[in-house]
């Protein structure tokens, strides 16, 4: 089933997202700001990547999708604990074009109701170098999420090494933000 937000619709990857995947994983501009890292990835690797995705309910991976734009990114939530009702989320959006033009806030503040409504999680983890200026405003500024805790030196990028901020936001810290903003109303 997709999940709608009020501008981006999330949905299941599909082999014919892999090329543009495949593009903004070999952006250096794009990974500089994640968390994650490869080398440069061949559409053999994509292939791979997508053949690896796993059928089952722990780690689910959704393309970013706008009526106007098509495929603008990816959301996930992943390693999911159902005992405990947490999980980790992560974020891309590819096009630089499409930015500051609420589409982050929409697909963070979907994938809030989705994980917190829907599977009935208590909270989501996400991490960030910490030079990561737009995803702090927008998980910390707009989203209600928190910083808790820091973990000093742990990328190395651009020649030296940068911390790592460990953020979290809870069900009532969402529900809270989903009273205060009346984000769904309008
Ligand atoms: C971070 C990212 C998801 C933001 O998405 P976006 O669609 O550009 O952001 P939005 O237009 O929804 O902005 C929402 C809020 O985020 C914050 N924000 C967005 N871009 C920002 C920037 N460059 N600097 C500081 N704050 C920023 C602001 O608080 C903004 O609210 P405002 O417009 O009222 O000021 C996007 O820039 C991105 O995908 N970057 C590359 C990959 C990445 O860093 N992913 C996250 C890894 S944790």
């Amino acid at each position: 089933m997709n999940i709608k937000g009020k501008k981006v619709l999330l949905r299941a990857i599909e082999p014919q997202d892999l090329a543009q995947l495949q593009q903004w994983a070999n952006d250096p501009e794009i990974q500089s700001g994640l968390g994650g890292w490869h080398f440069p990835s061949s559409s053999e690797d994509q292939r791979k990547w997508y053949a690896s995705l796993s059928l089952g309910s722990i780690n689910q991976r959704f393309a970013l999708e706008t009526p106007d734009h098509g495929l603008i990114g990816t959301a996930n939530i992943v390693d999911i604990d159902w005992k405990n009702g947490n999980a980790f989320h992560g974020l891309m959006l590819g096009d630089k074009e499409i930015r500051g033009k609420g589409y982050g806030l929409d697909a963070v503040m979907t994938i809030m109701r989705y994980a917190f409504e829907e599977l009935g999680l208590h909270r989501l983890d996400g991490s960030m170098i910490e030079y990561n200026e737009a995803s702090l405003g927008l998980y910390i500024g707009k989203c209600g999420w928190k910083e808790e805790g820091r973990q000093r030196d742990w990328y190395f990028r651009k020649g030296r090494h940068w911390d790592r901020i460990l953020v979290g936001v809870t069900a009532a810290d969402h529900k809270e933000l989903v009273v205060t903003t009346k984000y769904w109303a309008s």
